[in-house]
């Protein structure tokens, strides 16, 4: 089995200006492992969603490659979950029918009754047992947006793409769904990818955080291995020792918005990507620690 879920490769995008064409993201190239959980962090306005959606398929690269589970992205496909900042139920079904239209009859579950079951699972699993019957309107967002969550894992995909999923919610809201998160990704070991501006959600939940440099013509700035143990628990990471140093890294990162704190005179010198203990453009070292 090829260890590598995703692989982007060069992906460039461009699009249409007055005075040529605006390059918004270049020389995207990174792998993403099966099972892994990888966070994309940079400024708004950087290219994250611009990257997540070629993912997607909702959006073309310019040029580059785009392979996942060892095919071609052509179009968006039941193989890749999506949850976006909010779940955009269908407003006239329930939450329960909401989740049944995205489950197709296929795999384990091809009546009606076993797709139900697969829909309620889910629902109990991000704390909403029970709750199927209830119509979109009458949850608040942090409800709705465990119902986009319930919905894309119901999906079964292999991957599960994350677009600033919590970033509407509330902080004790996002503490919970988060949770949830790391119990379902846990349990169904999906390979993830999700884009965020929380450097605390992404050491909490990511095993690698891919840093953007500001655009235009954004590209990676450098990668985090995360240098927290599993299972992590809340509150219990923020007294790891390595928690507070990688958290200023990327605070740094942030701040520069081009170069790794500490890594670019080893760059320099070595001519060579980083070499950095903690930070590195090279996926495959870290494929061990996985
Ligand atoms: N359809 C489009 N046409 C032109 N520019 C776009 C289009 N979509 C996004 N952009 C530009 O691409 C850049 C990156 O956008 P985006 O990927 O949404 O950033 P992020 O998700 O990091 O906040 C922004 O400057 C945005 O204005
Ligand atoms: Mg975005």
């Amino acid at each position: 089995m090829d260890p590598w879920m995703i692989e982007l490769w060069k992906l460039r995008k461009e699009y249409p200006a007055p005075t040529g064409p605006a390059v918004i993201v270049k020389d995207f190239t990174l792998k993403v492992g099966t099972g892994e959980f990888v966070c994309i962090i940079g400024h708004s306005g950087c290219g994250k969603s611009t990257v997540l959606s070629i993912l997607m398929g909702l959006s073309q690269e310019t040029s580059g490659n785009v392979v996942v589970a060892g095919k071609e992205v052509t179009g968006p496909g039941r193989d890749r979950g999506v949850v976006f900042q909010s779940a955009a139920l269908l407003p006239w079904m329930s939450v329960r029918d909401n989740l049944l239209l995205a489950i197709e009859p296929r795999n384990g579950a091809h009546t009606l009754d076993e797709r139900g079951q697969l829909a309620d699972r889910y629902l109990t699993q991000v704390g909403l047992d029970g709750l199927g019957h209830c119509m979109p309107e009458e949850l608040s967002a942090g409800m709705r947006q465990r119902v986009g969550i319930a919905r894309a894992f119901a999906v079964e995909p292999q991957v599960l793409l994350l677009d600033e999923p919590f970033s509407l919610l509330d902080a004790l809201t996002r503490f919970e769904l988060q949770d949830h998160l790391v119990q379902l990704c846990e349990r169904t070991r999906k390979t993830v990818v999700m884009v965020t501006h929380d450097v605390d959600e992404a050491l909490l939940l990511a095993d690698r955080i891919v840093l953007m440099t500001n655009g235009p013509a954004a590209t990676i700035g450098g990668i985090m291995q995360v240098p927290l143990p599993r299972p992590r628990i809340r509150g219990k990471i923020l007294e790891h020792p390595a928690y507070y140093p990688a958290r200023d890294q990327l605070l740094s990162f942030l701040e520069s918005g081009t170069t790794l704190p500490d890594t670019k005179k080893e760059e320099e010198e070595e001519d060579d990507e980083a070499i950095y203990p903690t930070f590195t453009h090279d996926a495959h070292e870290h494929r061990d620690a996985l």
